[in-house]
């Protein structure tokens, strides 16, 4: 088996997000334009195949985890043979886990099938629950299906479920501890992320971003918490409510950086390779995938490209540097 995948910083490297379309359902203000974005080709699109030949080469070189995701990823009409493919592989450790990141709306219609495929667990975005904000949030009126979305996830045997929310100012921040006890009442952990500057608009500032240290006080205006120790490479940290044993999350990407701890890479769904959300560079898989190589001839060459992308990752974003440039693409298209 290959060697693993350690950067220039020690950092190795066991998690990949594949993002498989940049198409969604919603419209969220903090990662797309209300028109939308100019969709990524559909000729560059990577297919079924081509997914699982690069996700082998990464589960042989030590990826235990890969996270689906979009825009959304359940817009994919193979998304449960996607599934099925990856969670078939097995890395040096043993099989790989296979976990998705969605907006909930299809979850009902596909949640059966996807359990079968042998997904492992599911990520929820839910950033409201008042419908009207939702909404205003989304630019589309669909709370009721993403709630149907979570309530068949929490009945489903996918566990830890989580949801998350992107503490907004002016939008949820009033809304924290609903959300948690909304988190609570299906048996899942609410995670409240820092709004990162990745927004179609530019829209973002510091000033007037939801904290870490906001958020901690809104929440224990209503819960003791207590920190769970044993974070790893995890970027929410975690607290126990009043004791236990429900928890909640915040991923402070902006306040409290993980980036020291960042065990991640990403595939977007046009075959480049990023060693960060935020990266400027990107590593071009599609000329090897359509080459026509023989498999060991590709295998090589697709082994190469990942650790081609590791060394040069950096060793944290720059979203506080004066020159900080936000990624050319979208959120919707880098995968969340
Ligand atoms: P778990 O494996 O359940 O911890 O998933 P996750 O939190 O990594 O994935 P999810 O897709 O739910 O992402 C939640 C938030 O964390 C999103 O806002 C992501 O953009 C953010 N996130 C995930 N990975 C990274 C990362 O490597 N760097 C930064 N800055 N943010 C990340
Ligand atoms: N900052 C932080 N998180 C974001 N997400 C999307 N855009 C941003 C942003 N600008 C979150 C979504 C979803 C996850 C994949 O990424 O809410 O939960
Ligand atoms: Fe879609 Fe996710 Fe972007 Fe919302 S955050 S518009 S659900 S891709």
């Amino acid at each position: 088996t290959a060697p693993a995948l350690v950067d220039t910083h020690g950092r190795v490297h066991r998690d990949l997000r594949i993002s498989l379309t940049d198409r969604c359902s919603l419209r969220c203000t903090y990662c797309m334009p209300e028109q939308g974005n100019e969709w990524l080709a559909r000729t560059s699109i990577l297919s079924l195949d081509e997914v699982e030949r690069v996700a082998a080469v990464a589960a042989a070189a030590g990826v235990t985890t890969f996270r689906l995701t979009g825009g959304e990823p359940l817009l994919r009409s193979d998304i449960v043979e996607v599934v099925a493919r990856l969670a078939r592989l097995r890395g040096p450790d043993g099989p790989v886990q296979v976990a998705m990141t969605t907006n909930g709306i299809r979850l009902p219609e596909f949640l059966p099938a996807l359990v079968d495929a042998g997904l492992h667990r599911l990520n929820i975005s839910i950033d409201t629950l008042d419908r009207e904000r939702f909404r205003s949030l989304t630019r589309r009126d669909r709370l009721d299906d993403v709630l149907a979305g979570i309530a068949a996830a929490a009945a489903s045997p996918l566990t830890p479920l989580k949801l998350n929310a992107v503490a907004m100012r002016d939008v949820n921040e009033d809304e924290l501890v609903d959300l948690v006890a909304f988190a609570v009442g299906h048996g899942a952990q609410m995670r409240f992320i820092e709004q990162m500057p990745l927004d179609a608009g530019h829209t973002w500032s510091r000033e007037r971003m939801v904290t870490r240290e906001e958020i901690l006080e809104r929440l224990s205006s209503r819960w003791r918490l207590a920190p769970v120790p044993g974070r790893g490479g995890a970027p929410a940290e975690t607290w126990t409510l009043d004791g236990g044993p429900h928890t909640v999350g915040v991923i402070a990407s902006v306040t409290a950086p993980f980036c020291g701890a960042c065990d991640r890479l990403r595939l977007t769904a046009d075959g480049q390779l990023r060693n960060c959300l935020f990266s400027t560079t990107e590593f071009d898989l599609l000329p090897i995938l359509r080459a026509g190589h023989e498999e060991h001839v590709e295998r090589e060459a697709l082994d190469a490209m990942l650790r081609g992308c590791i060394i040069r990752k950096l060793p944290g974003h720059a979203i506080d540097d004066p020159s900080f440039l936000q990624p050319a693409r979208g959120m919707n298209a880098i995968g969340g």
